[in-house]
């Protein structure tokens, strides 16, 4: 029965105790401070698998980051932390999102390099990566995409705290209809807005697409609209323009005008759907890496998740390291080593040309990840 009271006083009780704590973390978000540096005289690498194709495309970002960082490896200028327990069976086994263990050694890093984890549909176990992105407070997600021939230069900037992902779990189900909740605060839209128009301005880059679906979602969108404006007035410089998140999927596959894009700035889920697309237009989703930055820890992984599809055809070893590798240049600029990340870069632009004799389709008519990694080793030498 859809109308029962109770249910609808029990759901109402329960809305307004989400609604008191969001309140209170919004207004715990604007007294945020930036967050020192965990190790002062060296940098800790986290590590991690994560599930499925996970351990055989960071087997290839193991060996690339072993390469470029071998001298600050043997000097401890750099140091690799393996972290225990974030498996899906260890997370199922102790029922727990992030397990204790993974946490004590995260809190002993600086970044994370992971693996994609594998997110059970159902149940009660929610996603290890939202998680994760939501204890660090990694506001900021970065996705830059690149086709040099069709001159596409894009940077997506993902809010990655809120949307629909901060109450994902906490919806209201009852006999006959669902309720979901989405939340969008003042700070979480002007510290991502900060971060894409500061990225463009010091990237050179002359706009910034901001995209929503304020017609209809008027509340949420239409306050991340408005707050994107106002952080784009001390931009003088830089061009903001808007769109609608559907005509923004077509425009992001328009010939004529994609490549008139640079910076795009939107929302969580719009971020995590139009990310797809665009890795999409760049190769695949195999392709595309990805910087999760908060103010003080930060996390690179691909875009991807752990493709369950590809271990059950018996194709993983098939898998594309590219994404991976792609993350691995952001997380060694990010931590200070530029000519390690331009040299990183320089090799796969080589490597992934359409023309180059190893190309990685995703199937078993492609070379495998270690063929690819192989050859990337190899490239690296001469670059
Ligand atoms: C991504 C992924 C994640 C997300 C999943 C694995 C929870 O799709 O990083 O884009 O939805 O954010
Ligand atoms: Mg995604």
């Amino acid at each position: 029965m859809i109308m029962d009271k109770k249910w609808i006083d029990e759901s109402v009780e329960r809305f307004r105790e989400l609604l008191v704590q969001q309140a209170e973390r919004a207004e715990g978000l604007a007294a945020v401070k930036s967050q020192s540096k965990k190790n002062a005289d060296r940098v800790v690498i986290g590590i991690c698998d994560g599930d499925g194709i996970g351990s055989i495309i960071m087997r290839e970002a193991r060996r690339v980051l072993g390469y470029l960082m071998k001298a600050e490896l043997e000097s401890g200028a750099v140091m690799l932390k393996e972290i225990r327990g974030l498996t899906i069976e260890n997370r199922l086994y102790h029922g727990k999102t992030v397990p204790d263990e993974s946490l004590e050694d995260l809190m002993e890093c600086d970044v994370l390099l992971k693996g994609p984890f594998t997110t059970p549909s159902g149940g009660t176990l929610k996603s290890a990566n939202v998680a994760l992105r939501g204890i660090f407070d990694l506001y900021a997600n970065i996705r830059p995409v690149k086709v040099k021939e069709k001159g596409i230069d894009w940077t997506f900037f993902r809010e990655n705290t809120e949307g629909e992902y901060i109450l994902g779990g906490e919806g209201i189900s009852g006999e006959g209809l669902a309720v979901d909740f989405r939340v969008i605060t003042d700070e979480g839209t002007r510290r991502i807005a900060r971060a894409a128009f500061e990225y463009a301005k010091s990237n050179g880059k002359k706009s910034v697409t901001v995209v929503t679906k304020s017609n209809i979602v008027k509340k949420t969108d239409g306050k991340f609209l408005d707050i994107c404006y106002r952080v784009a007035a001390d931009y003088p410089d830089i061009r903001v323009d808007e769109y609608y998140v559907d005509i923004m999927s077509a425009n992001l596959i328009n010939p004529e005008i994609n490549a008139g894009f640079e910076v795009m700035v939107m929302p969580n889920l719009y971020g995590d759907i139009l990310s797809d697309e665009g890795a999409q237009v760049q190769g695949s989703v195999g392709t595309a890496g990805s910087a999760n930055l908060g103010d003080g820890f930060a996390i690179f992984e691909a875009i991807h998740g752990s493709a369950p599809r590809m271990i059950r055809d018996g194709i993983a070893e098939y898998a594309n390291p590219t994404s991976i590798l792609n993350a691995v240049e952001m997380m060694l600029r990010h931590i200070g080593y530029t000519a390690a990340a331009d040299r990183l870069v320089r090799a796969l632009e080589i490597c992934t040309d359409k023309d180059a004799p190893v190309f990685v389709t995703g199937k078993a008519d492609g070379a495998t990840c270690a063929q690819f990694g192989d050859y990337v080793m190899k490239t690296l030498e001469s670059v």
